[in-house]
């Protein structure tokens, strides 16, 4: 059994959706939260307390330990206050899982530029914010010859990956997430922590995928796109049996868990008498297309589609 008893978690977003169930999920396993939701609309407008607060009194009715943080990821100085709350409260911090997001879905010549901003801010800002401010605790325990066992679980995108119409700002913003994971993995890994990423899929209001799953009450044996399907992924990885895993990036839904492999040159060219000359380019760029080139599409979100589209149909026919 995976526990996470005396461990102290900082779970960001988590008033709904997909942060909630990991708020949830980590809390029953034994960590104290801080539950952080600015409760905000799904495009980032406003705030509301109660998001936070309901999740904060469900972990506590619970049996377990959390308190709310009501700030925006998107503020360095808050997020440093969301890391302070942690140690202040449960004296310490292990596990800091970056989940907060919002969506300005617009094509490239329709965005604002408050679009860009906004989804740049609150997704890379808010992984670049918390990491830093709970990586400096975790260096200078792991200076004062602590054990340390930190673990970032971030939350980047297939749409960040693979690409996806409508989201360049929000496709940028997720694979700079991963990039962010690969990079603080190589940097952080010394002092005792690991960074892994997840790519959910699961219906919440910031997905148009339903109503294809319907919910649970629908006839299905179980919801493939059920947000709770995502969190034990999450509790896995933040746990002292995840240690060797860093700098990963998993898609996530349903029953399936992925590994994606990152960037690597699947065709190369070499000059022999040094750099290319713009006509030798010209001669031989088909060699770097040997099934011939196109325009970058991405097969893998179809593949994606194709993978959600039979696991409902394969939950539906289990109860059928
Ligand atoms: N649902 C999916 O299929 C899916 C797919 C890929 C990635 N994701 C990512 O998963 C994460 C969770 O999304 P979700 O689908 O559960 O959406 P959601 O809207 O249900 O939850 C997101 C939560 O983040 C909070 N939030 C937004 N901006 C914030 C800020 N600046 N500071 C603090 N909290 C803030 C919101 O109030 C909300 O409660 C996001 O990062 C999203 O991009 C979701």
């Amino acid at each position: 059994m995976v526990s996470l008893a005396g461990k102290v978690a900082l779970v960001t977003g988590a008033g709904r959706g997909i942060g909630r169930e990991e708020a949830l999920l980590l809390g029953r396993l034994g960590a104290s939260i801080v539950v952080n939701d600015l409760g905000g609309s799904g495009e980032g407008a406003g705030a509301d307390a109660r998001p936070a607060q309901l999740v904060t009194e469900e972990i506590i009715r619970g049996g377990g330990a959390a308190v709310a943080n009501h700030d925006s990821v998107a503020d360095p100085a808050a997020s440093d206050a969301m890391v302070a709350q942690a140690i202040e409260a449960f004296g310490g911090i292990d596990i800091v899982v970056n989940n907060a997001g919002v969506l300005r879905d617009r094509m490239i010549f329709n965005l604002t530029p408050e679009d860009i901003d906004i989804v740049l801010k609150v997704h890379v800002g808010g992984a670049f914010n918390t990491i830093r401010a709970a990586s400096r605790w975790w260096r200078k325990l792991a200076k004062d010859g602590r054990e340390v066992t930190g673990r970032v679980i971030n939350t980047s995108s297939v749409s960040g990956l693979f690409g996806n119409i409508g989201q360049t700002n929000y496709g940028a913003a997720k694979a700079a997430v991963a990039a962010i994971t690969q990079i603080a993995a190589m940097e952080l890994g010394r002092y005792g922590v690991t960074v892994n990423a997840i790519c959910p899929t699961a219906r919440t209001r910031l997905t148009t995928i339903g109503p294809v799953g319907g919910s649970d009450g629908d006839g299905r044996a179980w919801d493939p796109l059920a947000p709770t399907n995502v969190a034990p992924l999450v509790a896995f990885l933040a746990s002292d049996e995840a240690s060797e895993i860093s700098g990963q990036v998993f898609g996530v839904f349903g029953g399936q868990i992925s590994l994606f492999e990152p960037w690597h040159a699947s065709a190369e060219i070499r000059s022999s008498t040094g750099p290319f000359e713009v006509c030798d380019i010209a001669a031989r760029w088909r060699e770097l297309f040997p099934g011939g080139a196109s325009s970058f599409a991405a097969p893998e979100m179809a593949r994606v589609r194709d993978d959600v589209a039979a696991a409902l149909a394969s939950a539906a026919t289990a109860t059928s």
